[in-house]
């Protein structure tokens, strides 16, 4: 007997196949159009896999039992809902489909979105035996071949999507903002530099905040790419172009550069107290910082933006790195 995991596996790829088929039947037109319109190309379909949920909420389920699946399995996928009457039916209807691989090629879920302003916006494979949201990389499968030694963190498939189209090949989504040390595991597996480029709102500034940290304690190099003018990475290689995009990543900023800046923004340097915070603030962070020249040079930085001598905030540092011993 086949173990559950792998069952789960087979109902996913076939359940993937069957929504890219019927993205190109008659019915898929909208959702068609709805893709190329967000400048996504058949190439780009058919390497993610791309597809369309039935709006009737039953073709899946139909499909997979005249395949003899079991409706437990269907069910412990996550692809079918037991409505109140006992009656099965698709859990995804009427949403473009992003399939999920894991880095073994594997099927593990799926996200899908509304074509509209409906919400939510995405719906994802709930938490299975083999989709754990928090330990997935969308986009993992292609990025972990890439000959980059270096990853590139999105918010959400249509980043990824739209980088990969664009040319890149070491982009992967968090699926959201809230990035987990298992998926930082998971990088590290393969690469051993990232770059973080999230939203530039602001719930993708305090992702990012809390992400670095997160990457930096794995002992990852740590870059951040801030996308300009609110946008997101799909946003930004679609309007401004992919060049644009990739002298974006020749200037991103290390862990201790973006702090800094990010210090500057939430502080006013004119008040006393906000630059004593901001003091304090970087000079923990420097005491971590093992190269001295790099040190120095952001002790200078830091000694003329707070007008206090260097010497100062040498002391101030010491102070940090003597409570780590
Ligand atoms: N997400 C989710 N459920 C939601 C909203 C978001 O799972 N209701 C995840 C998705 O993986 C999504 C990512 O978080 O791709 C980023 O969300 P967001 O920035 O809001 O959406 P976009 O990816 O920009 O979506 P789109 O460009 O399609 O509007
Ligand atoms: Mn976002
Ligand atoms: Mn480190
Ligand atoms: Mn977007
Ligand atoms: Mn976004």
């Amino acid at each position: 007997k086949k173990k559950l995991k792998d069952e789960i596996y087979e109902v996913n790829r076939l359940a993937a196949l069957f929504y890219h088929k019927y993205l190109y039947s008659k019915f898929g037109q909208a959702a068609l159009k709805y893709l190329y319109d967000r400048g996504i190309d058949d190439i780009t379909i058919k390497r993610f896999g791309l597809g369309l949920s039935p709006a009737n909420g039953l073709e899946l389920f139909n499909y997979l039992k005249r395949r003899n699946y079991s409706i437990e399995v269907l069910l412990k996928a996550g692809l079918v809902l037991k409505g109140s009457s006992g009656s099965y039916y698709d859990r995804f209807k009427n949403r473009v489909m992003f399939p999920i691989i894991d880095e073994k090629n594997n099927v593990i879920g799926f996200g899908g979105r509304v074509m509209d302003d409906v919400k939510p916006k995405y719906l994802n494979t709930p938490e299975t035996v083999v989709f754990k949201k928090g330990k997935t990389l969308y986009g993992i499968n292609y990025a972990k071949k890439s000959k980059e030694d270096m990853l590139i963190i999105v918010e959400g498939y249509m980043d990824a999507i739209a980088l990969y189209q664009s040319g890149l090949d070491n982009v992967v989504a968090s699926l959201g903002t809230a990035l987990t040390i298992e998926q930082g595991r998971l990088i590290k597996k393969y690469k051993n530099t990232v770059v973080i480029s999230y939203d530039a709102d602001e719930a993708g500034i305090e992702a990012t905040m809390r992400g670095l940290n997160l990457l930096d304690e794995l002992d990852l190099n740590v870059n951040i790419l801030t996308v300009p003018n609110g946008k997101d990475p799909d946003e930004f290689v679609r309007k401004e172009g992919f060049d644009a995009f990739k002298k974006l990543l020749q200037k991103t900023d290390t862990l201790i550069e973006y702090k800094i800046k990010k210090y500057k923004k939430d502080l006013d340097l004119e008040k006393p107290s906000d630059r004593i915070k901001y003091i304090k603030k970087v000079c923990k962070d420097l005491a971590t910082l093992k190269d001295e020249v790099k040190r120095d040079v952001y002790i200078s930085i830091v000694s003329k933006d707070a007008e206090i001598p260097e010497n100062t905030i040498r002391a101030e540092i010491d102070q940090f790195v003597k409570g780590f011993l």
